[in-house]
């Protein structure tokens, strides 16, 4: 199996070590080879390396804040204005492309999910939105540090989990 696909944990703890641009641009042009309902290519990405914008969503609740340490943010968003039903699958495959390319390139990464998360009554999607300065009409499916991990937890096996594979013919 592809080892970048084993390899890819969440990490929750990052060292203080920047990315480069080029680490991130590689990471995000994987997202846009996403597939997406109609070739739709919804997608917008913020990059917030602005320490104050990070502090800000990193406080929305406890799993956001492990973005406040890692030296880069990415916040996936849809542009909801047109057809949109598939809005979360197309912003959760452009996600999972930057991980496992993240992964692919030594980098960690934690998928941390936004949408309709409202912990203590904070409504996640609009402190984002207030923070990174974004219009209505985006939605906010999901966030990822990006950097160097400080703690790896190792990675997957391979596996066909007893019971969970229905053959049909
Ligand atoms: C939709 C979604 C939402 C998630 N939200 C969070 C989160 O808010 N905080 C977090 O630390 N991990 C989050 N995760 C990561 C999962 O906890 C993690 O993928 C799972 O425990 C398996 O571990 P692995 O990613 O190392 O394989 C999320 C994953 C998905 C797919």
């Amino acid at each position: 199996m592809l080892e970048a696909i084993l390899n890819r944990r969440s990490v929750r703890f990052y060292k203080d070590i920047p990315v480069t641009d080029e680490q991130i641009e590689e990471v995000l042009k994987a997202g846009f080879c996403a597939p997406s309902a109609h070739g739709n290519a919804p997608w917008h990405v913020v990059v917030v390396k602005d320490p104050a914008a990070k502090e800000r969503i990193g406080s929305i609740h406890k799993w956001t804040k492990i973005i406040i340490k890692a030296p880069v943010a990415l916040v996936v968003c849809i542009d909801r204005s047109d057809f949109d039903h598939f809005w979360i699958d197309d912003g959760s495959a452009f996600m999972e492309n930057m991980l496992i390319q993240a992964s692919s390139m030594g980098l960690g990464t934690c998928w941390i999910g936004i949408h309709g998360i409202k912990p203590e009554g904070v409504n996640a999607e609009a402190v984002i939105r207030e923070t990174l300065d974004l219009p209505d009409h985006f939605g906010i499916v999901a966030i990822t540090p990006l950097g160097h991990a400080a703690r790896y937890p190792g990675p997957h096996e391979p596996k066909l989990p007893e019971g969970r594979v229905h053959i049909v013919g």
